[in-house]
């Protein structure tokens, strides 16, 4: 039975948690020996790599008036210069050189802020260093395991990362939006189960016995050539807080078993999501769709990468248009329909995790007051 979760009027352009692991870019944006500009969770960041390639994230904005470290340059083994009177830092963001006098102030810093390279993302923790637990990373093994192949992009989304969690939470959208080719009636006509704990949310939808959509007839084609007839199909959406969703995916011969487990005469790809806050108004999502057949086929990468982009555009066009019209209407709420269960207790989940940074954050020195807002 579906779970209809909390109910009552939803926030518009939720805050976001400061304790958190973001990708902060994918693993090949981060250069050896350039600084990539990014702000992620209303922080904006200077990455860049050591010399020996571990990931580095500093706040780029000088110590001394705050120019940006990312229009400086790299010095060394690990340190960056900045652009506008020669300071330099290491990676721990300490300053180790000023150019115009012999004595370094002891205070002269920027943060540094825990990073990670894991499943072929820069990971940043913006929050209390202390409290940073690489365990806590979500779990998006696929991306870079040898049993499954494929490939993603970014979408630099001008929406509040609420409404990309909302949008990827309930797929009946599909049917609307994306009815060139995922899209189906059958999808707000079957039934669905929520499950959520602390930290994550299950949305489970099965649909049976019926004809594939375009994209996922393809792929059914792809890997059992002149395939026909109806199909069993699956969206299983997991939600790991606070902005990772992966949905397993997918399509077998109808009746042979996919419900129970055997997915053997079936096509199963996994839609790998997870959408870093830039401010309250706009967000990086970073996709993948992975699969686990026919993984030596650059071809199928490259056609299912440029096939889910198109479909994600259609999102992208969506969420821009929302968030104005949001902007537009400062009094209005969100109502919640059936279809927004997972995305409610998305909410409630995230809203836990922001009353409880505000709550703590008093006596926790590393919390600014920018981020307790
Ligand atoms: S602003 Fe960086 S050295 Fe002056
Ligand atoms: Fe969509």
């Amino acid at each position: 039975m579906t779970d209809l979760g909390p109910t009552g009027a939803t926030a518009k352009n939720m805050a976001y948690p400061a304790n958190a692991w973001y990708v902060a870019a994918w693993d090949h944006e981060v250069g050896r020996r350039e600084i990539l500009a990014r702000t992620i969770a209303g922080r904006p960041l200077a990455l860049y790599r050591t010399e020996d390639g571990r990931p580095v994230a500093l706040a780029d904005a000088c110590w001394h008036r705050l120019a940006p470290l990312s229009m400086g340059k790299l010095i060394g083994a690990d340190g960056i210069q900045c652009p506008y009177h020669g300071l330099q830092y290491n990676s721990a963001g300490r300053c180790t050189s000023m150019p115009a006098q012999q004595t370094i102030n002891p205070s002269a810093m920027v943060a540094s802020y825990p990073v990670i390279e894991r499943h072929r993302f820069v990971w940043v923790w913006t929050g209390d260093p202390m409290s940073a637990d690489p365990a806590a990373i979500p779990d998006m093994f696929q991306l870079d395991s040898p049993d499954w192949a494929g490939d993603g992009r970014t979408i630099d989304v001008r929406a509040n990362y609420q409404l990309v969690l909302d949008n990827l939470m309930d797929l009946t959208h599909e049917e609307f939006v994306h009815s060139s080719s995922i899209g189906q009636e059958e999808l707000s006509e079957s039934d669905f189960a929520v499950t959520h704990d602390e930290r994550t949310v299950t949305v489970t939808r099965w649909m049976h016995n019926i004809d594939a959509p375009p994209f996922w007839l393809k792929n059914m084609r792809d890997r059992f050539p002149g395939f026909e007839g109806k199909v069993d199909r699956w969206q299983i959406i997991e939600f790991q807080a606070p902005g990772t969703i992966r949905i397993d995916v997918g399509v077998a011969e109808a009746g042979t078993g996919a419900p129970d487990g055997d997915r053997s005469r079936g096509v199963n790809g996994f839609v790998m999501n997870t959408i870093s806050p830039v401010d309250e108004r706009s967000a990086l999502y970073f996709w993948a769709f992975m699969r686990n057949y026919r993984l030596d086929s650059q071809l199928i990468t490259t056609q299912l990468r440029d096939g889910v982009h198109g479909v994600f555009a259609e999102d992208e066009a969506m969420l821009t248009a929302q968030q104005i019209a949001v902007e537009a209407n400062p009094d209005h709420e969100f109502y919640n329909l059936n279809i927004d269960a997972g995305g409610m207790w998305v909410r409630r989940i995230l809203q836990r995790m922001i009353e409880a940074e505000r709550r703590g954050t008093a006596d926790t020195p590393a919390f600014t007051a920018e981020a307790v807002q």
